[in-house]
């Protein structure tokens, strides 16, 4: 970072990108921000444009400005925001966007691609006294893949003659040859070497760096053979450089199972797009749900944190929800930029104020709001 400042001005330390977005989003982002001026951080914080406002005024819900400051800056905190279906989208464009042909597209995932943030990272942990564990022994980090996979977007629907010849090379088509195009829909799952190795290298040096027993690949290759399987496989041919990792290896809707009857036992998981997705939310709903529920999109050079839940219009504009989920983001945003101490700190904060329960939000039982939690848990962390 080289000096570009007036005399007498001195840089901050971090740069980071706050990105609030619409409804409840800007509320947990408030939040975290009252909570990042207790922290003191040295940071220059850079707010950005993005959400359904955008989209109406703009026709891109992630404006290129947007993308071109998050460029400028280290990691991105994010809060939440409201999409809607095609029809609905095109309705609410401004008059005279609406005759451009224009299509709404998820900012979420054009980050996603964008940054390339391969790593979905999603940390159920059972805080203690949180009424809302289903136990309280669970503390499990889910990795995602978070670009390929069934989500990659590869989709056909009707299916031309030209592609059914193309896919009459494997003999299981055979069947599918005589069905009319129209009536014919695919999607494709799609895994690269690259993309399993780097998604199962984070989750191995995740489980290292947190001294974590225990490594869990979540596919199901006795099924889908090829992707599964290089997933698998390669998580085996990783395992060498990770020697005092345990490895496990199960199938999605074994594990399914077995993160009811014993969640307790499993530290990390590691499982491709959409299994991942769907694991990760069970994985939630056991350590307090979506006020609690967080996730970090990683790359190599960029990192989004971001709660899991997204714009609750029901409850926009009265500071109800629960910020912890945003200030676990932020939690792990600071471990991201190296200030590990102080991600500690917060995280006891807030492990102290969920245990003395006496500042609760409408979903953990209590009456307290948005800000009224993030004031305790800043007061929680001066106070250590
Ligand atoms: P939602 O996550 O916004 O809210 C669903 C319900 O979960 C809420 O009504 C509330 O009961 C509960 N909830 C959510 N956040 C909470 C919190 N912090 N504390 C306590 N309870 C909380 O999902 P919904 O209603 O399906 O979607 C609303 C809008 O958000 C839609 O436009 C959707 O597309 C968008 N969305 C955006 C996401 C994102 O920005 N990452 C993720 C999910 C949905
Ligand atoms: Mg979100």
């Amino acid at each position: 970072m080289g000096w570009d400042g007036a005399p007498g001005d001195i840089l901050a330390k971090h740069k980071i990108a706050i990105l609030p977005g619409d409804g409840v989003g800007v509320e947990v982002i408030e939040a975290a921000m009252l909570v990042l001026e207790e922290i003191a951080l040295d940071a220059e914080y850079i707010y950005g444009d993005i959400g359904w406002e955008f989209w109406r005024k703009e026709g891109n819900p992630l404006p290129d400005r947007t993308i071109e400051m998050l460029k400028e800056t280290d990691a991105a905190l994010f809060g939440a925001i409201t999409s809607k279906p095609k029809k609905e989208a095109v309705n609410e464009l401004a008059p005279e966007l609406r005759d451009k042909g224009l299509q709404y597209f998820s900012p979420i995932v054009r980050l996603r691609q964008e940054f390339e943030l391969y790593a979905n990272v999603r940390p159920a942990k059972a805080y203690k006294g949180n009424p809302l564990n289903y136990r309280d022994d669970i503390n499990i980090t889910v990795f995602r893949e978070n670009t390929e996979g069934l989500y990659a977007g590869v989709e056909f629907r009707p299916v031309d003659a030209e592609l059914k010849k193309a896919l009459g090379r494997h003999p299981k088509f055979a069947r599918f040859m005589d069905v009319p195009d129209d009536e014919l829909a695919i999607s494709m799952r799609i895994f690269t070497k690259k993309g399993c190795e780097r998604i199962i290298k984070a989750a191995f040096e995740h489980a290292r760096k947190f001294k974590a027993r225990n490594l869990t690949v979540v596919e199901k290759p006795n099924v889908i053979r090829e992707t599964s399987g290089m997933f698998v496989e390669t998580a085996r041919e990783m395992h060498s450089e990770y020697p005092e990792i345990e490895l496990w290896e199960t199938n999605i809707d074994a594990q399914a199972m077995w993160l009811v009857k014993n969640p307790e036992i499993y530290d990390v998981l590691v499982t491709s797009n959409m299994f991942g997705d769907i694991i990760s939310d069970l994985a939630s709903q056991l350590t307090g749900g979506l006020g609690f529920a967080t996730s970090g999109n990683i790359g190599e050079n960029y990192a989004v944190f971001e709660p899991v839940h997204g714009s609750a219009p029901k409850y926009a504009g009265q500071y109800k929800v629960n910020p912890i989920a945003t200030i676990r983001a932020t939690r792990m945003l600071l471990d991201y930029i190296g200030e590990h101490e102080k991600a500690e700190k917060l995280e006891r904060a807030i492990e102290i104020v969920v245990e003395e329960g006496k500042v609760k939000t409408y979903d953990m039982g209590g009456d307290a709001g948005t800000l009224d939690m993030a004031r305790e848990i800043a007061k929680k962390y001066s106070e250590q």
